[in-house]
C-alpha cells in the first residue's frame, strides 16, 4: 500500500527493440485498466538491457518510444509513475544490499540465467547472474504487490517474493511481497510458433503498418496437418501462431466460431489469417495515432517530472533498509 492506501504496481520493459504484441498481451494491455484503483509505476528497464551490451546510441534510441508506448496505451502520467529506472539510481543500492540474502546457487539455478548462458556463452556477465536482484530491488523498492508480466517473468517475481521474506525475516518485516496478476501470464508465440521475442524476429511490433501486419500474419505458421484446405484441423494443439493471437484478440463467440470452423474444415488457414490481421491493425491503429501525436520534449518532461515521484517512492523504503541492516 501507498501512503493514500492503494496498493502499489509495478512492472517494467527492457529497452531492447521495438515492442510487439507479445509485450502488449503479457504486460502493457494491463498497465491502463490497473492505473484506475492502484498506485503504479512503469519504467524502461534500462540497466538490465545493459547485460546483452546494446550499442549505447541504440539504446538511447530504444528508451522514449516505450515510454511513448506507455501513453498511448492510455498511461496517464499525472496518475502513474512512467521512469527509466537508471534515474532512480537507488535501486543499485538495494541491489546491492538485497544480494546480501541472496546465495549464488538459487542464481545459477534460475531457469532464466541457464537459458541465456545457453544462447550466449561467450558473454555469461555478473549482470545476467544478479538480473533477478536488481528485478526484485525494482518491486521492492516500491512495495509493490502486484507485477503484471507475461509467463516468462514469473520465475523472476518468484524470486522476489523469496528476497522479500528472507529479508524480512532476517532484519525487518519491510518489504511487501508481490505477486503476478492472478491468471493474467501470457505467452504469446511468435509467428515462427516460437515465442514472441524482440530480438528474434518473429513478432509483429506495435507500430507496424496495416500493411506489414497483414504481409507479416500471412507468413504465420498454423496447423502444418492441414495440407488441404478443407483438412479439419487442432486449433488448440496444432496450430503454430494464429489461434493463439485469436484467442487474445476474440471474444468468446467469435473463438468459438473459430474454433468450430477449423476443426470442421471449413474455415481455412488463409481465411483465419485475414481474419487475425484485421483485429490485429484495428487494436493497434488508435494506438499508433496517439503514438504519433506526442512531441519528444512533452515525453521528455514526464520523465523528469515522474522521476521524482519514483524518487519520492524510493527513498523511504532504502533509508529503512540501510538502517535495518546496521548502516544508519
Ligand atoms: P521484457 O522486456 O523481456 O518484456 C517486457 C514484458 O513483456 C512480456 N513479454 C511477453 N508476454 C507474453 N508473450 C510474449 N511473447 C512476451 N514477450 C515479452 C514480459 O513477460 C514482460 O512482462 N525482466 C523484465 C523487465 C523487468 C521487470 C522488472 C518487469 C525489469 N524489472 C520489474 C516487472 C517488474 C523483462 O526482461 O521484460
Amino acid at each position: 500500500m501507498n501512503d493514500e492506501g492503494l496498493p502499489v504496481v509495478v512492472s517494467g520493459i527492457r529497452a531492447t527493440g521495438k515492442l510487439h504484441l507479445g509485450n502488449y498481451f503479457g504486460a502493457i494491455r494491463n498497465f491502463f485498466p490497473l492505473q484506475e484503483k492502484h498506485q503504479c509505476f512503469f519504467f524502461v528497464a534500462d540497466y538490465h538491457t545493459l547485460t546483452t551490451h546494446p550499442d549505447p546510441d541504440v539504446l538511447r534510441q530504444n528508451r522514449l518510444p516505450i515510454v511513448k508506448t506507455f501513453l498511448a496505451t492510455g498511461i496517464d502520467p499525472n496518475r502513474s509513475v512512467v521512469y527509466y529506472q537508471s534515474s532512480l539510481p537507488e535501486v543499485a543500492e538495494l541491489t546491492l544490499l538485497l544480494g546480501m540474502v541472496v546465495q549464488l546457487g538459487e542464481l545459477e539455478r534460475c531457469t532464466t540465467f541457464k537459458e541465456k548462458v545457453r544462447e550466449n556463452p561467450d558473454n555469461v556477465n555478473h549482470g545476467l547472474l544478479t538480473y533477478p536482484v536488481l528485478m526484485a530491488s525494482d518491486i521492492l523498492i516500491h512495495r509493490a504487490t502486484i507485477v503484471p508480466v507475461g509467463s516468462d517473468q514469473i520465475p523472476h517475481v518468484e524470486m522476489a517474493r523469496a528476497f522479500a521474506h528472507r529479508f524480512n525475516h532476517l532484519y525487518e518485516n519491510i518489504f511487501a511481497i508481490p505477486k503476478t496478476l492472478e491468471n493474467e501470464a501470457v505467452r504469446l508465440p511468435g509467428l515462427d510458433g516460437s515465442k514472441m521475442g524482440k530480438s528474434h524476429n518473429n513478432g509483429i511490433d506495435l507500430l507496424d503498418d496495416a500493411t506489414t501486419i497483414r504481409e507479416k500474419v500471412k507468413s504465420g505458421l498454423t496447423d502444418t496437418n492441414r495440407i488441404h484446405r478443407n483438412d479439419p484441423g487442432d486449433p488448440l494443439n496444432n496450430c503454430g501462431s494464429i489461434y493463439p493471437l485469436h484467442n487474445l484478440l476474440c471474444t468468446d463467440q467469435e473463438i468459438i466460431a473459430i474454433m468450430q470452423g477449423c476443426k470442421a474444415g471449413t474455415l481455412s488457414c488463409v481465411e483465419c489469417k485475414q481474419m487475425a490481421a484485421e483485429k490485429v491493425v484495428a487494436l493497434l491503429a488508435p494506438i499508433q495515432e496517439k503514438y504519433y501525436s506526442y512531441n519528444d520534449d512533452y515525453v521528455r518532461d514526464v520523465l523528469v517530472e515522474c522521476a521524482k515521484r519514483a524518487k519520492v517512492s524510493a527513498r523511504p523504503t532504502l533509508h529503512q533498509v540501510r538502517q535495518a541492516m546496521g548502516l544508519d
